[in-house]
């Protein structure tokens, strides 16, 4: 099932989410439904609060459905080692059409529970890299913006307020 994206303006993307404490089925179908959700719209990183579900996990795949072993679901994640930088585009679907420079480790180790609630690292880099550290963000509550200078964030912020008295938000 296709769920609801999020988008910038709703108080939810600034909070921060609970822990996972259920390894049910519930939390099975969620993941399935966020994978669906991702993949449609398309995206390569999804986060629960995105989809309203205010819980600590993200999937993704960063080769868009190309590669299995880049589909993964994290729950629970803790970052355990970040390592150099790297300056690149970043996209955020809960920011449609929004594209900005952001800085972020190139390399990155993360610490995650799987659906049956054992645990996992991930060492990733690159896109991976990027990706873990924008999702992770995600559930402290921290929106990529926040990485732009006061003044890029401002006129990006005034360009999206437009966009949502115009409808096309
Ligand atoms: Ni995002």
């Amino acid at each position: 099932m296709i769920l609801d994206i999020v988008k910038y303006g709703d108080a939810l993307l600034t909070k921060r989410a609970d822990e996972v404490t259920e390894f049910d089925s519930k939390l099975h179908k969620l993941v399935d439904d966020m994978f669906e959700t991702m993949y449609g719209a398309p995206g390569v990183g999804l986060a629960a609060p995105q989809v309203g579900v205010l819980k600590r996990l993200f999937i993704m795949d960063c080769s868009s459905g190309k590669n299995k072993n880049q589909k993964v679901a994290l729950i629970n994640p803790i970052i355990e080692v970040e390592e150099g930088e790297q300056i690149g585009d970043e996209g955020c679907l809960s920011f449609p059409g929004i594209f900005v420079q952001v800085k972020r480790p190139q390399r990155v180790v993360v610490r995650a529970q799987d659906l049956n609630g054992g645990s996992f690292d991930l060492d990733v880099l690159d896109l991976e890299a990027r990706c873990v550290s924008h999702e992770t963000d995600h559930l402290d509550g921290d929106l990529f913006i926040e990485y732009l200078s006061p003044l890029k964030r401002d006129l990006l912020k005034r360009r999206i307020k437009k966009r949502i008295r115009d409808g096309e938000w």
